[in-house]
């Protein structure tokens, strides 16, 4: 299916800018309005084989299936603990846990952004101000995997430290009591 895809790409797209350069300055208009009707009939035909080979399952909802609380306690938290805990790492096993342990916060923070399971934590989550603290989680975590790649256990510490956390602590007093 995707040999036929490219194969009708590569026959749209032969004869259309061969020198690299803006192929406007060297094309006569009637040329032009060809690349604009190829272009055209290649949307349409790409767009018909979407139609024709989308799984029939891609329109399904996903629904979440924890509540924030347990995405805290059994996500959020053992993983937040790894890196926070993080010290004179010295294996490459040891920094592969620090790696592990910010995707798995950023997976945690991913199931926040589309909100919980429990009562109304999904129309909740989608309040600009709950989507910045969970972005900041992702960004922070981001971070952590940076000083994992260099093996920085001071630029480790310092996003741990002041990026990791602060929206920890915004986020529960925004939302921790209510
Ligand atoms: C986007 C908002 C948000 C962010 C960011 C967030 N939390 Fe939470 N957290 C909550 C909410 C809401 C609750 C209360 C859930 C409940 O009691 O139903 C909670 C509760 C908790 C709890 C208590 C769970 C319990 O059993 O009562 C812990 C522990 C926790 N969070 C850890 C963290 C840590 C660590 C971070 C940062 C790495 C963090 N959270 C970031 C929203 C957030």
């Amino acid at each position: 299916m995707f040999n036929l895809i490219a194969k009708i790409e590569v026959g749209f797209s032969r004869g259309e800018s061969a020198k690299g350069l803006p192929s406007v300055y060297y094309r006569n208009e009637k040329t032009m309005f060809n690349s604009v009707k190829n272009s055209i009939a290649r949307l349409k035909i790409l767009g018909c084989i979407i139609l024709v080979f989308s799984p029939a399952g891609a329109a399904t909802a996903v629904e979440p299936l924890l509540t924030v609380k347990q995405i805290m306690n059994a996500v959020i938290t053992p993983s937040t603990n790894t890196i926070w805990g993080a010290y004179q790492l010295e294996t490459d096993a040891q920094w592969k846990e620090i790696e592990s342990a910010a995707l798995a916060v950023i997976a945690g923070a991913n199931l926040l952004q589309m909100g919980g399971r429990g009562g109304d934590e999904a129309v909740i989550a989608q309040q600009a101000q709950w989507q910045r603290f969970t972005g900041q989680m992702v960004a922070a975590s981001e971070k952590v995997l940076a000083a994992v790649a260099v093996k920085d256990e001071e630029a480790l510490s310092a996003a741990g430290n002041d990026d990791l956390y602060p929206p920890c602590e915004s986020c529960h007093q925004a939302y921790q009591s209510k």
